[in-house]
């Protein structure tokens, strides 16, 4: 049966084998899909990597800390994955190579879509963070019609490296204009100590979408901090997490998955 798995450090949490079971009965497919607790050194994780293959594996999902890595090893590389340097989804290639693709952007651009009941075009979007999941959205997003892409970050500066790569407007937390943004996009780490960005709640003013690309059972604090600052609607990184699965799938097998039918068991069914 074909193999797959996820590399991470930390990787217990990953909830990737269940989607991708889920989306293997959809197909009506037997696979095999395993977490991988890779070492955090960039040889040990790349021979982790070249032995899965050599052993016929039919593709990985990378996580963090080591989409970078999985870009320097991949032999090829789509335009989305040379665009953010970073890769989460390996393919074998026939030559014995791999190819490197990033999906994460995609799956976050469909979830903002189906949220939104419409396209990104002609809307104002703003994307808290300039890290690993910034990045890896900025060229998706760029690709949607949007009016205006604008990139902050707690250290302004680090805004500035990332949008002065993508020809795209930078700025610090505390010189975002009030009543301006359609839809604000959480991409920093701050949820994970249960924090939000400080920014001013007025940037929430005209906001009908405020995501977080973190995901919980409940709400997460962001959402509870859009949503009190005006935001009509937030939602949690569930459904991007998902809709990158799907994509991966797609790209090893030919097969597209029905993402909404797993975002609604997972819901229902947490763990
Ligand atoms: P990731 O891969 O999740 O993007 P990262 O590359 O370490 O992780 O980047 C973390 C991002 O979250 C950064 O943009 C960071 O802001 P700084 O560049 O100013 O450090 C942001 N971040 C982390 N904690 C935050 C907090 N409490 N408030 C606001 N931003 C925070």
């Amino acid at each position: 049966i074909a193999q797959y798995a996820v590399f991470g450090n930390p990787i217990a949490h990953s909830r990737s084998p269940q989607i991708h079971r889920l989306f293997a009965t959809q197909e009506g497919a037997n696979i095999s899909y395993r977490r991988i607790l890779a070492d955090r050194q960039r040889n040990a994780f790349a021979d982790a990597v070249r032995g899965f293959f050599a052993s016929g594996a039919g593709g990985a999902n990378i996580t963090v800390p080591f989409k970078e890595y999985a870009f320097d090893l991949a032999d090829e590389h789509s335009e989305q994955a040379q665009a953010s340097g970073a890769v989460n989804t390996l393919i074998p290639l026939p030559n014995g190579g791999l190819r490197g693709d990033n999906t994460d952007g995609a799956g976050l651009v469909c979830d903002l879509q189906t949220h939104l009941q419409t396209s990104l075009r002609g809307k104002r979007l703003l994307l808290l963070g300039a890290g690993g999941a910034a990045r890896g959205a900025v060229c998706a997003l760029l690709d949607t019609g949007l009016a205006e892409l604008v990139v902050a970050n707690r250290s302004a500066d680090k805004a500035q490296v990332l949008a002065r790569r993508f020809g795209i407007a930078a700025t610090g937390f505390h010189a975002l204009p009030p009543n301006y943004f359609d839809v604000v996009v959480n991409a920093t780490s701050a949820g994970l100590n249960g924090e939000v960005p400080d920014i001013c709640p007025a940037v929430f003013g005209q906001c009908v979408l405020g995501y977080d690309m973190l995901y919980a059972s409940d709400k997460t604090a962001f959402m509870r901090f859009a949503a009190a600052s005006g935001a009509t609607a937030t939602a949690d990184g569930l459904g991007m997490l998902v809709r990158q699965a799907a994509e991966s799938y797609r790209l090893w097998r030919g097969f597209t998955p029905d993402a909404d039918a797993v975002i609604t068991a997972l819901r229902r069914r947490p763990r």
